[in-house]
């Protein structure tokens, strides 16, 4: 996958995607990831990328003309007649999850633009854009931290990123609940006893446990999850034993 990231801020970048599991994704030769400063293609003395807002108002819009040449440097390097899936990572966007990370996975090509100061010129949105994805209801200084989230969720889906042992499959969201707590070594530190199931060898009670947790834990602090996740009989008597023991403890 090749991703392009367009921003006013290209070393904030630095760290974040290059080290972890987004480095390794690079070494393995599966991510060629690239930071484009927008400043380089403003086309006034200045480099001044920014304006004020047509109607008055606070703050300051980012121009429409360094992004558009900027964009459309970046594409005609991906070759003729791509059109590569451009996100712009915004507040007003739609709340990114799981389900997206896994989709945007499967692109060759991506295109990340960062807005800064109010926002970027409408004009930007209505041509160039194709997504507008935000990763939660608050309100950063600019799409950087933001895009770098998105990033990281996607990289370690493409095949090949993450070894065996780091499957992904029972982990939290991606099954639909939370996930179970782990345990290592010791099993006793501090006289905190780990849950005797997990080393009576017996893994059928294993799985069981761990899907009771899953479940309590998904009931504790994300009930919206469990009203689409299609329950299975054992599911709802464990629901109904975890529930009955809430009602004890109360
Ligand atoms: N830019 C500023 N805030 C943001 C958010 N919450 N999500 C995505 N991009 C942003």
């Amino acid at each position: 996958m090749i991703i392009r990231i367009l921003t006013l801020f290209p070393e904030m970048f630095e760290g974040p995607m290059g080290s972890s599991i987004v480095q390794r994704g690079k070494d393995k030769g599966l991510l060629d990831i690239a930071c484009i400063n927008i400043r380089d293609y403003a086309d006034n003395k200045h480099k001044k990328v920014d304006d004020y807002p047509y109607g008055g108002g606070a703050g300051m819009v980012m121009t429409p003309q360094p992004i558009f040449d900027c964009h459309e440097a970046v594409t005609k390097a991906f070759g003729e007649g791509k059109r590569p899936r451009t996100i712009y990572m915004t507040p007003k966007g739609r709340h990114f999850n799981q389900a997206m990370a896994g989709e945007l996975s499967q692109e060759q090509e991506l295109i990340f633009l960062c807005g800064h100061y109010e926002g970027i010129d409408q004009r930007v949105i209505d041509n160039l854009v194709t997504d507008e994805l935000s990763i939660g209801d608050y309100v950063l200084t600019g799409g950087e931290l933001a895009a770098m989230v998105v990033i990281d969720a996607v990289a370690r889906l493409i095949p090949g990123v993450l070894s065996q042992s780091e499957s992904y499959e029972e982990e939290s969201i991606q099954s639909g609940l939370l996930e179970y707590p782990h345990y290592t070594r010791p099993s006793s530190f501090r006289d905190m006893d780990i849950p005797e199931v997990l080393i009576s060898g017996n893994h059928k009670n294993i799985d069981l446990w761990r899907r009771k947790m899953a479940l309590r834990l998904t009931l504790e602090r994300r009930p919206d999850l469990l009203e689409n996740f299609p329950l299975t009989k054992q599911d709802k008597k464990l629901l109904e034993a975890i529930k009955d023991e809430a009602q004890k403890k109360d």
